[in-house]
Formats: C-alpha cells, structure tokens, sequence
C-alpha cells in the first residue's frame, strides 16, 4: 500500500537541468573545453563536488582544493542567478495537481533531493507547502546511487520502504531508490531509466490512480 512519495527536485518537480548545464558548461569553457549534452546526461542526481570532479576529468584537468571550491562557488551563483528567471508557471505539467491528489488521499509526500539549493528553489515556484519533509543536498552525507537520501525521507514520514515510491529522472536516483527497497518510477525516457519499475514521460496523464494500479501489479 502506498503511503509516502518521494519526488527528486531537479527534472522532477522543475526544469532546472537546462540552468545547471549552462552554468556547468560555462565553467568548463573557463577551463578551455565544452561540454556535450551527453556528458551532462551522467551529472543528473549527482552532488556539487562530485559533478565537478567529473567534468574535470572530462577535460583531463587537475585543480587545486581551493580553485575547485572557487568554481563550484561561482557555478551556483551563476546557476542561482539562471533560476531567478523561474516562477510559479515553472513547475512541470501536472506535478501541483498530483500533490493536490496526494494530499487528499492522505499520502505523505516528501523531497529526496542532492542539491544545497532545494529549499530555496521550492520557495520560488511556490511548492514548498506540500513537502513534509525535505531531505536535501544539505542533509546528506552519501550522495545517490546511495539509498540515504529516500532512507531519511521514510524515517522522517514515519512508513516503511516498501510502501513508498520515489520518482526520479536521473540513473543513480532510480539505483539509489531500489537500494532503499522502493518502487522507482522514473521519469523521462525509458531506455536511459532502464531500472526504474515503470517509466513515464511525466505527470501531465499520470494520476493517482494509475500508480496505483502500477504499484499493485508491478510492486511487491
Ligand atoms: C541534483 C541535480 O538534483 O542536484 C544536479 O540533478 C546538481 O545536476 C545537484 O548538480 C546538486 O545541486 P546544487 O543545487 O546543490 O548545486
Ligand atoms: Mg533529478
């Protein structure tokens, strides 16, 4: 029985992935490389510093501790300045009405997310209120694919992993949510979320009573 839904942030909730590949993709110009869609495609789901270790090894170049944390500082402040330019009208097709469902039903919802800047981008869509819970790049100590990040959503929200589901769009969020011993619904394209349960493009046909009837004939 579903009780609780765990929603990852960014790809999720909101297209933010477009204003993080930019800013990313400016540091890697700093740096004297691009950086193709592709590559940004293996970024989803991942912490700060992680992401920032790989684009380097991308481009075969080794920085200082110091110079790292200088460019990842300015890749946010790029990045929040991108995100100023989101409003309310932001939010993906379908997500506010299938919290609303939720709430109704009595479903905890909770935010399973890597990024430092969740609270704050909530805040600017306006979907903060709906979250019970959020567990965020703040909190967590073993980025996705680890489970942490749904493990601690489940705890705060009081249900047990099997009765829970995480939505996700990025490869390491789907592994990070089966570790946990959730069902993963991804969100996005199939043959990339190839571990997910089910895969759907988004919440714009997709309601409560369809993951209901997913969960009971795929689940356990
Ligand atoms: C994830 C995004 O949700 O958060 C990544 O998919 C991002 O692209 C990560 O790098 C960390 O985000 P932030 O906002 O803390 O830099
Ligand atoms: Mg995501």
């Amino acid at each position: 029985e579903i009780k609780a839904c765990l929603f990852d942030l960014d790809g999720v909730i909101v297209d933010t992935a477009r204003f993080h590949y930019i800013a990313w993709k400016e540091l890697a110009n700093d740096l004297g490389f691009d950086l193709s869609e592709e590559q940004n495609e293996q970024l989803k789901g991942i912490s700060r510093m992680e992401s920032l270790e790989i684009i380097l090894s991308l481009g075969g170049i080794t920085l200082s501790e110091e110079d790292k944390l200088e460019r990842a500082a300015k890749k946010n402040v790029r990045y929040l300045e991108l995100c100023q330019q989101m409003t309310p009208d932001d939010t993906l097709p379908g997500v506010r009405a299938f919290l609303e469902e939720l709430e109704k039903a009595s479903i905890g919802i909770g935010l399973g997310s890597a990024s430092k800047n969740a609270k704050v981008i909530l805040e600017r869509i306006d979907m903060l209120s709906y979250f019970e819970t959020l567990v965020d790049g703040n909190r967590v100590t073993k980025g996705k694919p680890d489970p942490q990040v749904f493990n601690l959503g489940a705890a705060d929200l009081q249900v047990n992993p099997a009765d829970c589901v995480v939505f996700e769009d990025a490869v390491a969020g789907v592994q990070s949510a089966k570790a946990a011993g959730m069902f993963a619904v991804g969100i996005g394209d199939r043959a990339v979320l190839t571990e997910a349960d089910i895969v759907v493009p988004g919440f714009a046909n997709f309601g409560l009573e369809d993951l209901q009837q997913q969960f009971k004939q795929t689940g356990t």
